[in-house]
């Protein structure tokens, strides 16, 4: 007979296996005759999940079909994932999940997740208690303010921690109960929101200072009361917010910021991966950011950090770094700079370089990064001088979406004669110079935090330190190949990610042991046999039996 929790079955993502439900687990769970008779395998009915996307005219559609699929069957939606990830990664997450937050209100199917606003302030932890699982590894929290490079989409940013949380499971194997979305609903400056009948958040602008943080906080202390072995994904926050909440938690609570430190952490790989390219050090180098924000502090505090075990001091490591913002050069002398920023200014004995060309002509960088989401800013003439101040000159364009990049491979390629070390924020396709083949690679966060996730899910880590993403970025630099460095590919090829965030994982746990961060028993006696224990505590998207 049929019973309620039967039926729950078969309606639960976690425990639908569809089709695949054997002929035993039928009778036994009393479901014979809810399914058509044919007994499917995974392998046949990922043939009509990918016969059903096909179908979809666009790549917003797939991503609704995608959400869908993951709200039915959940093993079958990460066994399709894993099937190819380069391909369905862009579904699930950037660029597509860009213009499904943009959307969101319109396209909106079942809600995920947990939405706290402003309105439940001083029942924060009750509403964390609304959620069905009582062992949250991971909360992915954003306040929808800056979204990618769209700006303020509000409660819309949901789309946000929901892929980023898919990827911890796709990429690394993070178990997929172990993972929580957040959105803080503090309100929005998105007047065409505020004005869409169809926007599911609170319809008041945001707020702001104290009672902001204050609101922060509260989220922050109910997790360390209802999730206490919950890690903090900090995500998409403005760099107004981010900076200075990473700065109250870091060295509190499990937390991170992706934008600042998984940036910085990928652009650091990069790094090594060029001087491995050119047989020297990060020490040899100095560096120019172009655009003095989030991601510009985060990757420079990394590279600080490298050049220090390198054996520079303090003040040696800084000075290497320059950063340039919208009023020019960023100098001892510049006004108004932010805390994060007065690091970086430096004396500067050539009065002021207001332009790009002049800073790189005044700094003389072997290294030119780019964060500032200013498209084309990477000229002709700026590529041109590093490239007679260089025989091999380092250009990473990493702003975001495409249409920011400060330049794109291609121009790098070729305004350089073939010599510069390239990788970028956006994808960009292989192309040839000269009967050469180059490969662009692509700087993306989904190297680092899935991994760094499942390192800090196997140990239990009380705290997430910036030496395991400067670890996770070497061991990334690791998995870079002689043949691919041969097509000027710094970074491993993405079909091979879930075995490379296994390896930084195993690395990063080892480390968490090492530094006393770890509560897992099995991890602090295992830590020689590190592998082995990352392998056992990961997600595996087959079905499990139900006859047991
Ligand atoms: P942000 O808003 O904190 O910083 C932007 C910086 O650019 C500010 O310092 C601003 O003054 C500067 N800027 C703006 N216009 C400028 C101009 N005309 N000349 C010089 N500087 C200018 O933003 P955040 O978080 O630092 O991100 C910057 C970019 O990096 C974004 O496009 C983002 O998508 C990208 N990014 C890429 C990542 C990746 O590919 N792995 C990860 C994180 C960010």
């Amino acid at each position: 007979m049929t019973t309620p929790d039967a039926w729950r079955i078969l309606h639960t993502a976690r425990l639908n296996k569809g089709t695949a439900f054997t002929e035993a687990e039928r009778e036994r769970l009393g479901i014979t005759g809810l399914l058509p008779d044919g007994v499917e395998g995974l392998d046949t009915q990922l043939l009509r999940m990918r016969a059903h996307l096909d179908a979809k005219p666009t790549a917003l559609e797939k991503y609704i079909y995608l959400s869908e699929l993951q709200d039915r069957n959940e093993h079958l939606f990460y066994s399709l994932l894993r099937s190819d990830l380069p391909a369905y990664m862009p579904l699930v997450y950037t660029p597509t999940v860009g213009e499904a937050c943009q959307r969101f209100g319109h396209i909106m199917r079942r809600p995920k997740g947990l939405y706290i606003s402003m309105r439940r302030k001083g029942r924060v932890a009750e509403i964390l208690r609304n959620w069905p699982e009582r062992d949250v590894r991971f909360i992915v929290v954003t306040d929808g303010e800056r979204l990618l490079g769209l700006g303020d989409l509000g409660v819309c940013g949901m789309g946000i921690p929901v892929g980023k949380l898919a990827l911890y499971t796709a990429c690394a194997g993070v178990p997929p109960e172990a993972c929580l979305p957040v959105v803080l609903d503090v309100g929005t400056n998105n007047e065409s929101f505020l004005a869409d009948p169809l926007y599911p958040g609170a319809r008041h602008l945001r707020v702001a200072g104290d009672e902001y943080f204050d609101f922060v906080d509260e989220f922050v202390e109910a997790v360390q009361e209802v999730f206490p072995r919950a890690c903090i994904q900090f995500e998409d926050f403005t760099n107004k917010t981010a900076i200075p909440l990473l700065e109250r938690y870091r060295d509190r609570v499990c937390c991170f910021n992706d934008d600042i430190q998984g940036t910085a952490s990928v652009a650091v790989a990069g790094l090594f991966g060029a001087a491995r390219m050119m047989g020297s050090a990060m020490r040899d180098h100095r560096y120019l950011f172009f655009g003095a924000g989030s991601a510009a502090v985060g990757i420079a505090d990394l590279i600080c950090m490298q050049l220090m075990r390198e054996g520079l001091p303090e003040g040696d490591a800084r000075a290497r770094c320059w950063f340039m913002n919208s009023k020019g050069l960023i100098t001892s002398a510049s006004p108004g700079l932010a805390d994060y920023q007065q690091r970086y200014a430096h004396p500067f004995a050539g009065g002021s370089a207001a332009t790009l060309i002049e800073a790189v002509r005044a700094v003389r960088p072997s290294v030119l990064i780019g964060v500032s989401t200013v498209a084309k800013a990477f000229n002709e003439e700026v590529i041109g001088e590093m490239a007679s101040l260089n025989q091999r000159p380092v250009i990473f364009p990493y702003s975001n979406p495409t249409s920011r990049s400060e330049c794109t491979a291609e121009e790098a390629i070729q305004w350089s004669g073939g010599r510069a070390i390239f990788a970028s924020g956006s994808p960009f396709p292989p192309l040839h110079h000269q009967g050469r083949l180059f490969v662009p690679g692509q700087g993306n966060n989904v190297y680092i935090y899935p991994a760094v996730g499942l390192a800090v899910y196997a140990t239990g880590a009380r705290r997430v330190t910036d030496e395991m993403f400067l670890v996770a970025a070497e061991a990334l630099a690791e998995r870079v190949t002689e043949q691919d460095l041969d097509v000027g590919l710094i970074y491993p090829p993405m079909s091979g990610i879930v075995e490379t965030s296994s390896f930084l994982a195993a690395r990063v746990a080892r480390l968490i042991v090492e530094r006393g961060l770890a509560t897992e028993p099995s991890a602090i006696d295992g830590v020689a046999h590190m592998e082995e224990l990352i392998h056992r505590v990961q997600y595996d998207p087959h079905y499990p039996s139900m006859l047991g």
